[in-house]
């Protein structure tokens, strides 16, 4: 329901302009104009939104402002402060995180025989996990290959994943699916028991596996269920404020905080895997975000400040398809299905000016751009956004797709009276992802020895973009890894004396950096607080 009268108008030329548009292909851009595009117009671009750092593993190295602050944070606590010879928990291995990549990792490190505990700072499947919707990458149909599947999201990445990472993925994208499909995710099939799939932004075949378009959820619920079948403990509504060494200079364990009664407690451990997710709530350069509410980059600050290097922290996706109407959902996802089910891009003046099956970073640019210099958005209470299509989808596939392959959607604008059935939606960019974080090698395992990482925390599977699908893939298959991995270490490593001497040598590399700073991190949460009583 749209009452703005310029909104109303626009509609009348998009309704006009509907039944020539839904016949168009356009074009996809040159390699060229791509490149050009990103850079006026992609946020990675805007080289005053970003810091260098003046300390640690990626000293001289930029970052974007509110990262830099937190990474050159000050610890929350000293060593003095905690005493680590009477640890309240002694585990095999410990996994920081309780989204899909950290249910994965302990699911796998119990399954190989591990003492293994979950930490969590809101509760298990409180995560980005959760609220992911379009599906999950395999290449595991006859007319597709992993080969093939590499060589999209090699591309898509702009040639900078880690090989190595990106072979894994792509390889053990079909026993992921399979792993998923056995412990009871149930994956959209057609009526002879084959998996439904689509495209994504960027894929050169359809390998979308999907759950409707709440896959996150569905795979989310399988996961918990596993965790808790298995009685694996899970401490909740606790987070991890610092990694703990031994005196051999490898992770042993973290002190955690009781997010209620802020008491601190000490979990040992012989190898730990951090799995912490994302960092959508930190709101880069004043984006709205698609992220859960727990994703405030606490893994990169804790890798950091322990002395792991991070790879690409520069590059974030902003999902092109974020709610741009009504306020109430503003930035909430608008899953790039709803592109491949065949809704188009349309601007104020009812043009679809551009592919909508682009890869994320060059159609989040492509509509700042229309929104910006061309002038052809649609003004909204928060700014602006171009409409997408979605009355096309059933046009194109018949009455009760919508229904049937995006209810979610659905409800979501539903919900603020839009059908999206009969309207169009507004949508503009939305802080969705983040292409870099904590540098791995394929097994796992980071620059500290007995430190894993797995999940969105992690830099270069996808190198500097990422495509839909490839991520929900990346926490199940480098999960798994991580907690494999981390287990059979477990099983080699005794753990020496327990330290926090590395917050020593990092306040004192603060001093030296000239680095004088009230920011205490990690952050943990996001801050929403109004900032005066009048509202
Ligand atoms: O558009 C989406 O459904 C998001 C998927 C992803 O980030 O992989």
């Amino acid at each position: 329901m749209y009452t703005d009268p310029i909104m109303q108008e626009s509609i009348k030329l998009v309704e006009a302009a509907r039944e020539a548009n839904i016949r168009l292909d356009p074009r996809r851009m040159t390699a060229e104009e791509k490149d050009v595009l990103l850079k006026t117009y992609h946020p990675d671009y805007r080289v005053e939104q970003f810091e260098e750092l003046k300390i640690g593993p990626n000293k001289g190295g930029k970052v974007p402002i509110e990262l830099a602050k937190l990474l050159q944070g000050n610890p929350r606590i000293t060593a003095a402060q905690v005493d680590l010879s009477k640890p309240d928990y002694d585990v095999d291995v410990l996994v920081i995180g309780g989204g899909g990549a950290g249910s994965s990792a302990a699911i796998e490190a119990h399954e190989n025989g591990a003492n293994v505990m979950i930490v969590t700072k809101l509760r298990i499947g409180d995560a980005n996990t959760m609220m992911a919707e379009g599906g999950i990458q395999a290449a595991d149909k006859p007319n597709d290959s992993p080969a093939q599947h590499y060589l999209d999201a090699f591309g898509g990445g702009h040639f900078a994943a880690q090989k190595d990472l990106l072979y894994k993925l792509v390889t053990d994208a079909p026993d992921a699916i399979r792993w998923l499909s056995e412990l009871g995710v149930e994956f959209d099939k057609a009526p002879d028991g084959t998996m439904i799939t689509t495209h994504g932004g960027g894929t050169s075949r359809k390998r979308m596996h999907a759950a409707k378009d709440y896959s996150g959820a569905e795979i989310m619920r399988t996961l918990r269920d596993e965790v808790l079948n298995r009685n694996i403990p899970v401490v909740d509504f606790t987070s991890v404020i610092e990694l703990i060494k031994d005196d051999k200079g490898c992770c042993a364990g973290a002190v955690l905080m009781n997010m209620e009664t802020k008491e601190l407690l000490v979990a040992k451990a012989k190898t730990v895997v951090l799995a912490t997710g994302g960092a959508g709530r930190l709101h880069y350069q004043g984006f709205p975000t698609s992220n859960h509410y727990g994703a405030t980059a606490d893994g990169l600050v804790l890798a950091y400040r322990a002395g792991a290097r991070l790879l690409y922290p520069e590059t974030l996706q902003y999902h092109p398809t974020g709610a741009a109407f009504p306020a109430q959902i503003y930035g909430a996802l608008v899953t790039e299905k709803v592109r491949s089910l065949g809704a188009m891009l349309i601007n104020a003046k009812g043009e679809a000016f551009m592919n909508p099956l682009e890869t994320r970073d060059v159609s989040a640019a492509s509509i700042i751009r229309e929104c910006s210099d061309r002038g052809n958005g649609i003004p909204t209470p928060e700014g602006f956004g171009v409409w997408l299509d979605t009355p096309m989808i059933e046009l194109k596939h018949g009455e009760g797709t919508i229904e049937a392959r995006i209810p979610a959607m659905m409800r979501m604008f539903g919900k603020h009276g839009i059908d999206i059935r009969k309207e169009p939606i507004l949508i503009y960019p939305t802080l969705h992802y983040q292409n870099g974080g904590v540098k791995i090698t394929d097994n796992g395992q980071t620059d500290i020895e007995n430190l894993f990482a797995a999940g969105e925390v992690v830099g270069g599977i996808h190198g500097r973009n990422r495509l839909m699908g490839n991520s929900l893939l990346d926490i199940i298959v480098f999960g798994r890894n991580a907690g494999q991995q981390a287990s059979q270490k477990a099983k080699e490593v005794s753990v020496g004396t327990l330290t926090l001497s590395h917050l020593d040598a990092f306040k004192q590399e603060l001093k030296d950096g000239g680095i004088d700073t009230d920011v205490a991190s990690p952050k943990l949460l996001p801050d929403y607080a109004r900032r005066n009583n009048t509202i």
